[in-house]
């Protein structure tokens, strides 16, 4: 049986998440399910998240896992709150331990104990298995955007994280520290070999006017992809992503996604008064 894959834009942060389940018995996960967050305001909510749990109650589904592609640094994951409204699991790539201490450290939370791998539930593997239901989630390790970052299997789906965008914005910029253009280039040729015909995007990028794109056949990104397709060399796409990378902008919620996403979705601990913050590291200049 195929699973039932319902996708959700969250429009301020242009991020899809996905509700996989299996009909046969309910089971379902969850693929990086963001927060809302208002930076000028410090305001979160989770009415995004609640929608897709309202979603999965429609159907009568119970969430068995809450997985992340990788430690997104756009968003803010919802994978704790989804976690204590649930009781489901959370899962990442076991690459998320050199992604927390790069950030522990460059954060200054060395003496923060919980912010390690028990964060999460599971680390995963490449070539790992989740049971969903009567059906499997396979884990391919797939990085290169970052040294974390996993692709999720699902029958004839594949959830590609942000290796591969549209075909028309190509691929995720590899500048993040442990990211690494050869190894995307390998990871999405790697994705273009799965058994898997239909693709879904963990972000679309839509001109005006236009509807944003969640699935995209596996063989028009082969043939298509603006960055990666039949004919490409790697050097050609790694000189390409490099110039690229140089010139793009962190990221607009950079520091506050990635404090709460390597915590697995929790909140930083409260301050003596009770209050709690995000940290901005300051790079001074002339
Ligand atoms: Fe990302």
């Amino acid at each position: 049986m195929q699973a039932k894959i319902t996708s959700f834009f969250h429009a301020s942060t242009s991020t899809w998440s996905y509700l996989v389940q299996d009909p046969a018995t309910g089971e379902a996960a969850v693929i990086d399910a963001p927060l809302d967050f208002d930076p000028a305001s410090g305001v979160l909510g989770h009415a995004s998240a609640a929608a897709i749990l309202q979603a999965a109650g429609r159907d009568g589904a119970r969430l068995r896992w809450i997985l992340e592609t990788h430690a997104h640094a756009d968003h803010l994951s919802a994978a704790a709150w989804l976690k204590e409204s649930t009781g489901a699991q959370t899962a990442i790539g076991a690459g998320i331990e050199q992604v927390q201490a790069t950030f522990r450290q460059r954060l200054g939370l060395e003496d923060e104990p919980e912010l390690d791998r028990h964060a999460f539930d599971r680390l995963l593997h490449d070539g790992d298995e989740l049971p969903l239901g009567g059906l499997a989630i396979g884990v391919v390790a797939t990085p290169g955007h970052t040294p974390d970052s996993l692709s999720y299997l699902v029958g004839d789906a594949v959830f590609v994280g942000d290796t591969v965008f549209s075909p028309q914005a190509g691929t995720a910029r590899c500048d993040f520290p442990g990211g690494d253009a050869h190894a995307l280039f390998q990871s999405v040729w790697r994705i273009y070999g799965l058994p898997a015909t239909r693709m879904f995007l963990a972000h679309d990028y839509p001109a005006d006017g236009a509807e944003p794109r969640a699935e995209v056949p596996v063989a028009e990104q082969r043939a298509t992809n603006t960055h990666i397709r039949e004919g490409i060399s790697e050097d050609a796409f790694v000189a390409m992503r490099r110039q690229r990378d140089a010139g793009l902008p962190p990221p607009r919620l950079l520091w506050p996604s990635l404090q709460v996403n390597i915590r697995g979705g929790r909140l930083p601990p409260p301050e003596a008064n009770g209050e709690r913050y995000f940290k901005l590291p300051l790079q001074v200049r002339d």
